[in-house]
């Protein structure tokens, strides 16, 4: 299962219709794919109390919020590769995007006594994800400018996956109704086919 978290806030915007497109090529390609939607999670945010960061193991640890996260987790444990979605807003991660990436810190050992955190995926066999962002600002400013695809290598990194592409759109906020251009359409598709490319050779090597 792949799974895909979209950290955008507009219904038919720009990012939900590149994660539409995506879910259908890889759906198309025989792999089943799941959506979530970050602003239809009940999500709270992290209370900072680094209860979770205190047990040991590869495992996520046990949050004292009782939220959609749980959940969540789960399917993030479960999947096979992801596809990781945020626009840029004010140079970064949306802030619904940001809370999300903050209750991540599960994925954090980090007892008091030490001085810096370590991440329990770090010697685990890397899952894939593409990476996908979106600005107002062409997308090769927004590469050197911005901190999105930084956060989203990060939420990556954190969840223990490699990002194997990056699909960057700029200049897509010029129309109230954003439509996918070509160049995008076709990186959609090649990165759907790589992914799933992934996939498929590391079940066969399993088996
Ligand atoms: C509050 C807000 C802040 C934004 N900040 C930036 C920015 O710093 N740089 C930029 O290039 N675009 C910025 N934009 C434009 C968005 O990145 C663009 O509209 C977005 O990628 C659209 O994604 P969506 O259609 O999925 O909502 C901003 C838009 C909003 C509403």
């Amino acid at each position: 299962m792949i799974l895909v978290i979209d950290g955008s806030y507009r219904k038919d915007g720009f990012t939900e219709k590149v994660t539409v497109m995506l879910r259908g090529e890889m759906e198309a390609l025989g792999v089943e794919v799941e959506v979530i939607r970050l602003r239809d999670t009940p999500i709270e945010f992290c209370l900072n109390c680094r209860k979770c960061t205190q047990q040991r193991g590869d495992k996520p640890g046990e949050c004292v919020h009782n939220d959609g996260m749980k959940d969540l987790i789960q399917k993030i444990e479960k999947a096979d590769g992801y596809i990781l979605a945020s626009p840029t807003n004010f140079g970064s991660v949306t802030a619904l995007f940001k809370r999300f990436l903050e209750r991540l810190v599960v994925y954090a050992y980090w007892p008091w006594g030490t001085a810096a955190p370590k991440l329990r995926k770090a010697e685990s066999k890397k899952k894939k994800a593409i990476l996908v962002s979106s600005s107002a600002a062409p997308a090769f400013m927004a590469r050197i400018s911005y901190t999105s695809l930084r956060q989203l290598k990060n939420t990556s990194k954190t969840i223990g996956a490699e990002p194997i592409g990056i699909i960057s759109t700029g200049m897509i906020a010029g129309n109230g109704e954003p439509k996918l251009p070509q160049r995008t359409v076709r990186k959609i598709r090649a990165m759907s086919e790589t992914l799933v490319n992934h996939i498929n050779n590391d079940k066969l090597v399993k088996t």
